[in-house]
């Protein structure tokens, strides 16, 4: 065992059994949760910190956080090259409530099995579904009205997928490839039931084959790369690594009419938005208690804790919050075979059953769970695990209320 996945085991095990990772050698510097006096309540209110840079930053540093949130929050226009298709014009819509956040706004995927393949349908504009058009554009030769993109006749799979927190994700960003290899060789000897996979993607920027960790399937390797797909993809901004406009339901003709045919943002937005997302804070610890305690070992007992790693490490990084760091996502960032809880569309190295582990930091401040958002409570989110998610399932059903209600207290202080 190398020294790298010693390290990972270790700090695993001490947050699982002390469920507070936030000590003085963890480095961490998330804004401790209000006082029960600042919120007149029991300090579950934690959330009203979340949308906070990280404490520690250089006055550089907080410069960039600041400006990129602007970016972040912008709201583009047509003359800016928003569309022709494009989701929400600006990615506070989505994430939001607070900035960075979500309320589970839900975008829809579709596609179809040929020979036992999933085919993302791009003729008619799939997999992923821009559900805004910019309207009519009249230009010299003639004039068309771009609308919004539906699930065409022909699609057997169709998968919602929600919007989630982007809380902490620079820890995420910072942590090396290495660690999530080794954390799945570590996986595949001690648990193998239940062992992830990496998913395998490129990141564009180097042209290096990279562990994905970004996106509900591990799709994207970077917060940098994400930006730009984003930008591009739920925009309709086109930008360095993403240079082309998505073909209006697949019909590239359409775009005789876009009103900017220039690649969109020089780099400055994406850069923006990655600057932001790396140095917004992780959700703030819920509050600890007894019940809380005792939830985290029930956790481990009954296998969540296999997936949903409590403790990863970041490697270095020039910005001093996100080097060296231990913090705790809940999640091992590798893709599982979930059964029927699969969302049935293969991307990148995923297959159609394959998902990611959800980071559990923050959960508790969500109203809507799982890829699709189906589950409204955390034990129907639990319920619904299948596959290599199943025993866990099994054994949270034969759990006696009392370990049921302590173990769901721990992940409400996550
Ligand atoms: C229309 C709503 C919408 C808009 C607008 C939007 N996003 Fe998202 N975002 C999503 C959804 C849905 C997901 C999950 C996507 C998936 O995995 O398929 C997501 C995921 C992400 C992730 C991955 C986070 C994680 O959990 O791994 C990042 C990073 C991100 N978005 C950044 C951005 C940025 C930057 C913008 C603006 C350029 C943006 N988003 C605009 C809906 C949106
Ligand atoms: C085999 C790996 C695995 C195990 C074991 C596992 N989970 Fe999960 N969990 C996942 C994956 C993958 C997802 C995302 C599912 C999806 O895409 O909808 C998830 C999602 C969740 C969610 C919803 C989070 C969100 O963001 O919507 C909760 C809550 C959760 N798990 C709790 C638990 C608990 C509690 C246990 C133990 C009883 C457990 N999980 C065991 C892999 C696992």
């Amino acid at each position: 065992m190398s020294h790298r996945s010693r390290v990972i085991v270790n700090a695993s095990l001490v947050c699982v059994w002390l469920a507070a990772c936030e000590s003085p050698d963890s480095g961490i510097t998330s804004p401790a949760p209000p006082s029960p006096d600042a919120t007149g309540s029991s300090g579950l209110l934690a959330s009203t910190t979340l949308g906070d840079p990280f404490a520690n930053l250089t006055a550089a540093e907080l410069a960039l956080f600041n400006a990129g949130k602007v970016e972040f929050e912008a709201v583009e226009a047509i003359d800016e090259g928003l569309g022709p298709v494009f989701n929400e014009a600006s990615c506070a819509t989505c994430h939001n409530a607070p900035v960075g956040g979500t309320t589970g706004r839900k975008e829809t995927r579709f596609g179809r099995i040929v020979n036992s393949a999933f085919d993302p349908m791009t003729e008619v504009g799939g997999s992923l579904i821009q559900d805004h058009g910019i309207g009519l554009v009249t230009t010299a030769t003639g004039s068309f009205t771009f609308i919004g993109e539906v699930v065409p006749t022909g699609a057997a799979v169709t998968a919602g997928r929600i919007t989630t927190q982007l809380f902490g994700l620079g820890l995420v960003d910072a942590v090396p490839d290495e660690e999530l290899v080794q954390l799945a060789r570590l996986q595949a000897a001690v648990s193998p039931a239940t062992a992830g996979t990496p998913s395998i993607t490129t990141e564009i920027r180097t042209g290096r084959t990279r562990v994905g960790r970004f996106g509900w399937k591990a799709q994207v390797p970077t917060l940098f790369q994400f930006s730009g797909d984003a930008y591009l993809n739920e925009m309709g901004i086109t930008n360095p690594e993403f240079p082309n406009e998505n073909c209006p339901q697949g019909d590239c003709s359409a775009l005789a009419f876009n009103p900017r045919p220039d690649l969109n943002d020089d780099g400055t937005g994406v850069t923006k938005f990655s600057d932001f997302m790396t140095l917004l804070a992780p959700p703030p610890r819920g509050n600890l208690s007894l019940e809380v305690l005792e939830g985290s070992g029930i956790f481990a007992i009954i296998g969540c804790a296999n997936c949903h790693t409590p403790a990863l490490v970041t490697g270095r990084s020039p910005v001093a919050a996100l080097s060296n760091k231990v913090f705790q996502p809940y999640s091992d960032f590798l893709l599982h075979d979930m059964g029927a809880l699969g969302d049935r569309i293969a991307q990148g190295s995923a297959t159609g059953r394959q998902m990611r582990t959800a980071p559990l930091w923050g959960v508790r401040t969500r109203s809507l769970l799982l890829h699709d958002g189906r589950a409204t409570s955390l034990a129907a989110a639990i319920l619904a695990h299948d596959g290599q998610g199943r025993e866990a399932r099994e054994r949270f059903l034969r759990l006696s209320p009392g370990a049921r209600f302590v173990l769901l207290q721990f992940v409400r202080s996550l």
